[in-house]
């Protein structure tokens, strides 16, 4: 066999036929790599065959005593499982075949007459194989088609309610402004009051292009569109960095930092994209880290470097710690925490760009550990 030819990959053929000898002259000529071949000596043998495999032809002798030929063929059609199987009937004389089985269902019948020429074996059985591989491949398309189609709705659904929240905010603080400039109230604008107007736009802005930039980078991912602007920098220096730049953030998430980051790894990797992987795990440690402190680890490793962003949160439970880096998978409920279950996602596939990899340690409740592997560098 093929040796890269699964057993389980092999299309199944059913040989039905009273006599010993004919199935076997019969798979002799139909042997094949890609084909297993499946013998039953009686209708009955026959349909238990059905049940259990999945065929893509019957070849079955007309003339067989007991259950003939074509009442197998009646009993096929009876059952949703059977009645789309294709079949050759084996016929002794031409006259067997005007007398033949009428309206099967996928119309897909064929006759041979006694004794078989090998050459016309083998090109009909080809044919039936042929549509049988097309078919699957269609409707192995159209569940995946099914699937994205359902995937992308979803998505709109928890996009369209995600963006319109901070939309929602901004529009109600519109309306109240207006309400006050119509009243000319000037204690409503204040130095004080203008600047924490302006902080709270900043922030739903922020949350609104933070959406639409994780919205595009799954487009681009998913068109194989990520590319990576590499060049050298110091992680731990990034790290430093942007824990600092995170500080008011983390501040008003409550949760206390420990950066614990070693001198220096340089590595040629693309800063924008790392600075992601990196906000993300903070942000998520943030969100989901119950206000208890969080430390963020950067250290030379044997292929590069180790990033490690530790909380002591709402942990995850074992059966999530893969689903959680797939896309829009979540493992709390969005009226619990809202969020898209886009981050994770896209933090794996910056990393597998790079050659890198993230795992998770964590116990429901105990809190987490991702722990990211960056190579040196491409
Ligand atoms: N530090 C953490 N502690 C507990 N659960 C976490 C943590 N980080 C991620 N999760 C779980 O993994 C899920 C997926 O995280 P991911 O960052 O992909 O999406 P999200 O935070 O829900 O939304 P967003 O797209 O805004 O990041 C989260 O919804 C949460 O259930
Ligand atoms: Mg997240």
């Amino acid at each position: 066999m093929n040796p890269s030819q699964k057993k389980t990959d092999r299309v199944k053929i059913l040989l039905v036929d009273d006599l010993k000898d004919n199935l076997l002259a019969l798979e002799g000529v139909l042997r094949r790599d890609d084909i297993e071949i499946l013998k039953a000596q009686s209708g009955t043998e026959a349909l238990e065959f059905m049940v259990l495999h999945e065929l893509a032809l019957a070849f079955i002798d007309v003339k067989m005593p007991g259950m003939s030929g074509f009442e197998l063929a009646e009993l096929m059609r009876g059952t949703k499982r059977t009645k789309n199987i294709p079949i050759i009937f084996v016929t002794a004389t031409a006259i067997e075949q005007r007398f033949s089985f009428k309206g099967y269902e996928s119309g897909a019948v064929d006759f041979l007459l006694k004794p078989l020429d090998t050459f016309a074996v083998k090109s009909k059985v080809n044919i039936f194989i042929e549509q049988y591989l097309q078919k699957k491949e269609l409707k192995k398309i159209q569940g995946e088609l099914e699937l994205a189609v359902a995937i992308r709705d979803e998505f709109m659904s928890i996009a369209s309610h995600e963006l319109k929240t901070p939309l929602t905010s901004l529009k109600l603080e519109t309306q109240v402004r207006k309400r006050n400039l119509r009243k000319g109230d000037p204690l409503a604008f204040t130095m004080e009051r203008l600047t924490k107007m302006f902080d709270a736009d900043e922030k739903q802005l922020n949350q609104i292009t933070h959406l639409i930039d994780d919205m595009l980078d799954i487009t681009r991912i998913s068109s194989g569109k990520l590319v990576l602007n590499l060049e050298s920098f110091d992680l731990c220096e990034l790290a430093r960095d942007l824990v600092e730049r995170s500080s008011e953030q983390l501040g008003a998430a409550g949760c206390p930092i420990k950066i614990d980051v070693c001198q220096s790894v340089v590595g040629h990797w693309d800063r924008f994209r790392i600075e992601q992987v990196v906000m993300n795990l903070l942000t998520n440690a943030m969100r989901y880290g119950r206000d208890k402190p969080i430390l963020v680890q950067v250290n030379e490793s044997k292929i590069g470097a180790q990033i490690v962003v530790r909380d002591q949160g709402m942990g995850i439970a074992k059966e999530n710690h893969e689903r959680i880096f797939q896309r829009f998978e979540r493992a709390v409920s969005g009226s619990e925490i809202s969020g898209l279950g886009l981050g994770l996602y896209i933090v794996r596939q910056i990393l597998e760009a790079h050659h890198g990899s993230i795992r998770v340690e964590s116990t429901l409740g105990q809190g987490s550990t991702f722990i990211v592997e960056l190579p040196h560098g491409l």
